[in-house]
């Protein structure tokens, strides 16, 4: 898979060295590109955003400069992620469709966000017939600096379902994993008592019917409180 993200903060982006990312990038199985929008901005002082039309408080990105930046990375068949708190929410299942994408492209807002005739221009026919698709993806009901984080965090959701880039393919197809991809139940390691609290007996019993039993029931208690 290929995954580009455009920012004016191309630093942000030092941590998909790290770790699972850095792993699968040293694999050739995530090519990561990282662009500086400001490269593209030609005006005297680089500036890469201006005063909303209608008035308010806040900066637009310019369109002019996103448009410079993104022409050249959207080949055919491409989800370009729009990050903004606005957007679609970020799920499990949302992950999961974006990893079987072969080409992602985030662009990371800043300020109020980018000048909205970005996403009108590239949903038009002659991007949607290259199979390029526009996705406009919000990660929580919050606001943040930027889409540079959101980005992350989306990559790491997305890459980690990558056939290859867990060392261990069954943490992604144990049964106990509930719809969304995620443990609910409660889990321990050694030592069996640690600070005068004791781990469950019966997850030291070897009896691998009731341990499921249990951890169904563990997990059910969890989503209900958590409703
Ligand atoms: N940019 C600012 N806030 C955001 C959010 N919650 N999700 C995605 N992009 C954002």
């Amino acid at each position: 898979m290929k995954i580009d993200a455009v920012t004016i903060f191309p630093d942000y982006f030092a941590p998909l060295q790290l770790s699972l990312l850095g792993k699968a990038s040293d694999a050739g199985i995530v090519n990561f590109q990282i662009h500086d929008l400001r490269s593209f901005a030609s005006n005297n002082h680089h500036a890469v955003d201006d005063t909303p039309y209608g008035g308010g408080a806040g900066m637009v990105m310019l369109p002019e400069i996103w448009g410079l930046a993104l022409d050249p990375l959207l080949e055919n068949d491409t989800d370009l992620i729009i990050l903004t708190p606005a957007g679609k929410r970020f799920d499990q299942k949302m992950a999961a469709k974006f990893s079987q994408s072969t080409h992602l492209v985030f662009a990371c807002g800043r300020y109020e966000g980018i000048d909205d005739r970005v996403r009108q221009h590239y949903q038009r026919e002659q991007y949607a017939s290259r199979n390029i698709r526009v996705h406009e993806v919000s990660i929580g009901d919050y606001v943040l600096g930027g889409g540079e984080v959101a980005s992350l965090v989306m990559i790491e959701a997305i890459t980690r379902l990558i056939p290859g880039v867990l060392g261990n393919p069954d943490s992604l197809s144990e049964e106990s994993h509930n719809e969304d991809g995620y443990l609910e139940y409660p889990n321990f390691t050694k030592p069996a008592i640690w600070r005068d609290i004791a781990v469950p007996e019966i997850l030291l019993s070897g009896n691998h019917g009731e341990i499921a039993k249990w951890r169904a029931n563990e997990a059910a208690k969890r989503a209900e409180k958590n409703l």
